[in-house]
């Protein structure tokens, strides 16, 4: 009799994450309802000014999901898609909110599409309650004091302000 070969389902759930947000885990979270294992990957971007160092970012990512299973964590630099293929993984995972977003997931998509062909995007969309925030928008209100307490878990809460207290210093 044939044994029916068992391939796991793995994504990359690829980003800034600086820092991650309740809307990211949203996202996660969701997602291994698809996949067996989901691989959230930190770009190391030098051009892209970023307010945590990566390590901080992945210490933050780590600290946020340590309750979830299946979940890995790691960083890549140069093309997303060699990264998924040198990973194992058939698809990327984003997270789409509104139309903005829209334009340039739908050229990222389009683009990863034809550098290879073998690799699927899969979006889902934003749970209605995070619709609106961002890493970046969250940052700006923290920045003039806005309370961001319900937007990123405490650990990421507490750090976001540290780091601005230290910034002002
Ligand atoms: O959280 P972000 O900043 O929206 O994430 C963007 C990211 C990391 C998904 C995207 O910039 C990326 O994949 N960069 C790696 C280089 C690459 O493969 N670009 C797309 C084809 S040119």
């Amino acid at each position: 009799m044939k044994r029916k070969e068992l391939i796991q389902k793995v994504a990359v759930y690829p980003g800034s994450f600086d820092p991650v947000t309740y809307g990211h885990i949203d996202i996660v979270q969701r997602g291994r309802k698809i996949f067996d294992k989901i691989i959230v990957s930190i770009l190391h971007n030098p051009a892209k000014k970023a307010l945590f160092t990566v390590e901080e970012r992945l210490e933050m990512l780590r600290e946020s999901m340590k309750d979830l299973d299946g979940i890995e964590f790691d960083t890549f630099d140069g093309l997303l898609v060699d990264y998924v293929q040198n990973k194992g993984a058939q698809a990327v995972l984003r997270g789409m909110r509104a139309v903005s977003d829209f334009e340039h997931e739908f050229q990222l998509a389009l683009m990863n599409r034809k550098l290879n062909r073998n690799i699927e995007t899969i979006f889902l969309m934003t749970g209605m309650r995070w619709f609106f925030t961002s890493s970046s928008i969250i940052k700006e209100a923290a920045l003039f004091g806005g309370d961001i307490s319900d937007m990123v878990p405490p650990n990421v809460y507490e750090r976001v302000k540290d780091k601005y207290n230290h910034l002002k210093r």
